[in-house]
């Protein structure tokens, strides 16, 4: 069973809800989209979650990277506090301008590389937005606006590749172009405009532009779909392509950006320059929703002026005030640095237990971004017995455990999850 902490539950500040009370709440009263794990977390703070038993658990999933920085990072908690003690957290219209929104837009702008190179060195320009789904959206009005406008492709015969077993998000037109018939299943009409085809075939991509292509939108490392790396030389060949038919290449780093694979972007492996990238998760330090669409100021000004976007809360102080100190806490507290150096020792743990495992198919990692896909295409069944052994996980697309604990992770702390391994792994 999970380590037992020493504090008492007051002093953690755990409420008195019994856990059953809180399981019979979420199936009478809500949607039951999510199939949850055993455990009713009453607390999070670092890589630890705590149930009301006083038992803690080691965070491998992260919230899909949106804790990269850790649960309740103290800089960001604070800055968070003094905003709203100060009187600057709130919601303002956005008729008007804030301090927060400035100076967040003047920092993702410039720590993020010139994107778009080929339309010249502008510097970037972000569109700020809440959920990831929200920004990914945006990226696609991008790329459909600059077909109509840059390549004289008819309005509404814009087409975008995608690749299968994408994951963008759920909102319609996103799962329009999804390959699972689950995520899609009568919730038509769907979205057109969207071409799949196989993750890491250029031949495919290339055969699948026409004269009405005006973009690719891509994970440059899969998440949901099984946390897949890329062929070496394919983001490459797909900025070739691009190029050579003057298509707007687009990244979604959502959960794969900012240091989740050991580099600040996940495109820095292949040192391949996008037109636009999407963040989003980790964006504000796990602690309130903030996307963001960044591209080249050039093309971001051609498509969005008044009135052609908005959002109530994209970019909102309080949601400003976490990205500003999140960024900076990536940066200053080199998170990016440990999740590759961390990471590529816990990997090399895991590669150790997979040769002596019957059950493991294949070790997948870059950074802290680590997945093994299990031979029987159950996962879950192993998520189920480490999170017995204190360790909460989850599967990507069935076949595959992820660990992808926050970026904050000590070498100490990776042998916790190591062990926890073996013991699952190695019967
Ligand atoms: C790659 C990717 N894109 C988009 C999304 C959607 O983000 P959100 O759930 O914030 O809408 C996710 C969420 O897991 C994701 O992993």
């Amino acid at each position: 069973m999970a380590d037992i902490i020493t504090k008492t539950n007051s002093e953690i500040g755990f409420s008195n809800l019994p856990d059953d009370t809180i399981l019979n709440y979420e199936s009478t009263f809500g949607a039951h989209h999510y199939s949850r794990q055993q455990l009713v977390v009453r607390k999070a703070e670092g890589i630890w979650l705590y149930s009301q038993d006083g038992k803690k658990y080691l965070d491998c999933l992260a919230a899909y990277s949106a804790a990269n920085h850790g649960h309740h990072h103290p800089k960001i908690v604070k800055a968070l506090v003094e905003a709203l003690q100060g009187s600057y957290g709130s919601v303002i219209s956005n008729v008007v301008y804030t301090d927060s929104l400035g100076k967040f837009l003047e920092k993702l702008a410039t720590l993020t590389p010139q994107l778009g190179t080929r339309f010249g060195d502008n510097g970037n320009k972000v569109l700020p937005k809440c959920g990831g789904v929200e920004s990914v959206e945006t990226a696609i009005k991008m790329a459909r606006y600059y077909g109509y406008k840059e390549k004289g492709i008819p309005d509404g015969k814009q087409e975008i590749i995608v690749f299968n077993n994408n994951f963008h998000g759920r909102m319609i037109t996103v799962i329009s172009f999804s390959t699972s018939d689950k995520y899609k299943e009568g919730f038509g009409p769907l979205t057109p405009g969207f071409v799949s085809v196989e993750y890491g075939n250029l031949d495919a991509v290339e055969k699948a532009v026409n004269k009405n292509t005006c973009g690719i939108l891509m994970e440059p490392m899969q998440g949901e779909g099984g946390m897949f790396i890329p062929p070496d030389g394919f983001l490459k060949g797909l900025r070739d392509i691009s190029d050579k038919h003057d298509l707007l290449l687009l990244f979604d780093e959502i959960q794969v950006g900012l240091g989740r694979t050991g580099k600040m972007f996940c495109f820095e492996h292949e040192n391949v320059i996008p037109d636009g990238i999407v963040l989003g998760k980790a964006l504000s330090g796990g602690l309130v929703p903030l996307s963001c669409f960044v591209t080249n100021s050039k093309l971001m000004d051609s498509a969005f002026q008044p009135g052609r976007d908005g959002s109530t809360y994209g970019g909102y102080p309080l949601a400003c005030v976490a990205g500003n100190v999140a960024l900076d806490v990536l940066v200053d507290e080199k998170l990016v640095e440990n999740s590759r150096k961390v990471g590529s020792y816990l990997a090399d743990k895991i590669r150790e237990i997979a040769k002596r495992s019957d059950f493991v198919k294949e070790v997948r990692n870059r950074g802290l971004f680590i997945g093994i896909e299990v031979k029987d295409g159950d996962a879950m069944k192993y998520c189920r017995e480490l999170l017995d052994l204190g360790l909460m996980a989850n599967d990507s697309h069935g076949h595959t455990i992820r660990i992808s604990p926050p970026l904050i992770l000590t070498e100490s702390e990776a042998d916790f999850i190591a062990d926890k391994l073996e013991l699952v792994l190695v019967k």
